[in-house]
């Protein structure tokens, strides 16, 4: 066929029209009419949303002030900026008071709000999109019955171009997918549940897998270990840091208390996981530890060295200097409390060789503990550690964290050290 110029012209003017249609309908979304009566729910449906919430943890983003419950305005740190959780209370003017079922299901499985905007993935809703019709519907109960709290949004920090929310679609192209979440016949029903609740409310994956560049879930590598906040979340795998093995009750206990014989306490991120599966019913957390233990008893068993001080004379470490400062200050800062072992009713803490931070693949859930210590969230059972952010100072976290991997866990030194340090310094 011949075309001359003038029809070339216009075929590239109808393929730029098309795609830029395409493009339009991609990213936009109408509004939903609001509703103008509060829907009417029964108190059965409420309990139910209640666990759900604890399950998903709506409350460790929504949440700031406690006396203040589904507020919003938490910030999330992402690599695309700074983004908050919104106000997700029945208020009719700040909150979701003016939502119907429909534009609530629509969030929660599109990720876009009720005037047609698209919402940031740091809200996960490319876990809760597979969530089940009738918990859909039970957590719309829990949190319309919720007390109405005036919390406007507040703004957020992204860089460019990240701040132009169609370009989300895109990201949606990718990584939302919207199949409703399916059993696995060969599995038990425990196993089932477990992965139900793991999967689409309690998104241990959003942290425990590693992200791609454009900040979805690398799906080849699910819970190889990932990041949170800049802790390191470590892989729940065959690729398990942990120096001491999970077993299935060991985690169920983990799961709701933060803390189980032989395992580091949960810190960090962690932390708010723990609270909130802490008041959820317990069936479903331990069917969650089922279901990841699944995973877990593949890593292999390790030896947990015993704890060697330094080189002995005439060993050859070429990093001799620093190994002593970071001895040193280990013996002044942490040997009172870690280097006894835990008791069950005494103060003092794990022996340092037995936490998982010493062996994760970089350096920065150690150096947070050390600068930042332990503080056990209000009312949950835990313990507390100081932090030592004011007490040492760069040379000695550096070479604390440097000897402790070296002579706690007997393991390649960490690359990243000194740039973890000095970041989490300036943060
Ligand atoms: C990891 C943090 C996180 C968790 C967990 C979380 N959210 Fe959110 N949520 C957010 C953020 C951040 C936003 C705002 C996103 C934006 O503005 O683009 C949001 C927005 C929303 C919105 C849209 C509100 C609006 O005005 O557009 C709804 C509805 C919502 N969340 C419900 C829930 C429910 C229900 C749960 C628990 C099942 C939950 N969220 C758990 C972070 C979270
Ligand atoms: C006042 C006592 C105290 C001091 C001093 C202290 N810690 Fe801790 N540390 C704790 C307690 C308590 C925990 C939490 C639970 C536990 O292990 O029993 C903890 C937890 C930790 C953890 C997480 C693993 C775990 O044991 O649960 C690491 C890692 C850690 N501390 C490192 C250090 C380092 C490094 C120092 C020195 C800079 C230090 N701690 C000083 C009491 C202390
Ligand atoms: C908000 C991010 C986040 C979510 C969601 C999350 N985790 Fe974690 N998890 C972390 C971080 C960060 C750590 C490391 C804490 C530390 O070093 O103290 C951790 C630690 C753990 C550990 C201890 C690992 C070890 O070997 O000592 C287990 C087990 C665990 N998480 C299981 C889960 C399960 C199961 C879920 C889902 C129910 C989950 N996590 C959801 C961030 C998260």
């Amino acid at each position: 066929m011949i075309t001359t110029r003038r029809q070339r012209w216009w075929l590239a003017l109808a393929a730029l029209a098309v795609l830029a249609l395409t493009a339009f309908f991609l990213m936009w979304r109408p509004a939903l009419e609001p509703q103008a009566a509060a829907p009417r729910v029964d108190a059965a449906l409420v309990a139910r949303g209640a666990n759900l919430s604890r399950l998903g943890m709506c409350a460790a983003c929504h949440t700031v002030d406690p006396l203040r419950p589904f507020a919003g305005g938490l910030a999330l740190t992402t690599p695309f900026g700074t983004v908050h959780s919104t106000n997700i209370t029945p208020d009719a003017q700040t909150g979701i008071g003016a939502w119907s079922f429909e534009a609530f299901e629509r969030a929660m499985r599109q990720g876009v709000s009720r005037d047609g905007h698209l919402l940031y993935p740091a809200f996960p809703y490319n876990h809760y999109t597979r969530l089940a019709q009738d918990d859909m519907r039970a957590l719309y109960a829990y949190l319309m019955t919720r007390p109405a709290l005036s919390a406007p949004a507040r703004e957020n920090r992204m860089t460019f171009p990240f701040g132009f929310r169609p370009l989300l679609a895109f990201w949606n192209l990718l990584y939302l997918d919207e199949s409703p979440w399916r059993p696995d016949p060969g599995q038990s029903a425990e196993w089932n549940r477990g992965a139900y609740v793991a999967d689409t409310l309690a998104h241990c994956t959003a942290c425990h897998t590693p992200r791609t560049l454009l900040g979805g879930p690398d799906l080849k590598r699910q819970l190889d270990g990932g990041e949170a906040e800049d802790w390191y979340a470590p892989a729940l795998n065959a690729k398990s840091p942990s120096p001491t093995p999970w077993t299935r009750e060991h985690l169920a206990t983990y799961l709701r208390t933060g803390i189980a014989p032989g395992h580091a306490v949960a810190g960090g991120p962690m932390q708010d996981v723990v609270v909130n599966l802490g008041q959820a019913d317990a069936g479903d957390v331990g069917a969650v530890a089922t279901y990841i233990h699944g995973f877990l008893k593949h890593a292999p068993a390790r030896a947990i060295p015993a704890p060697g001080p330094l080189p002995a004379p005439g060993d050859k470490d070429p990093d001799l200097a620093r190994m002593r400062l970071g001895y040193e200050t280990y013996a002044m800062a942490c040997a009172s409390c870690h280097d006894a072992g835990r008791g069950a009713s005494s103060g003092a803490a794990l022996q340092l060789q037995g936490a998982v931070a010493l062996y994760d693949p970089d350096p920065r859930s150690l150096v947070h503990i050390i600068r930042e210590g332990i503080t056990p969230p209000d009312g949950a059972p835990g313990r507390w550690m100081p932090g030592f952010a004011t007490v040492l100072n760069d040379a000695q976290t550096t070479a604390l964290a440097a000897y402790l991997r070296r002579y706690g866990a007997n393991a390649e030194p960490w690359e990243d050290l000194d740039e973890a340090v000095q970041k989490a310094r300036t943060q």
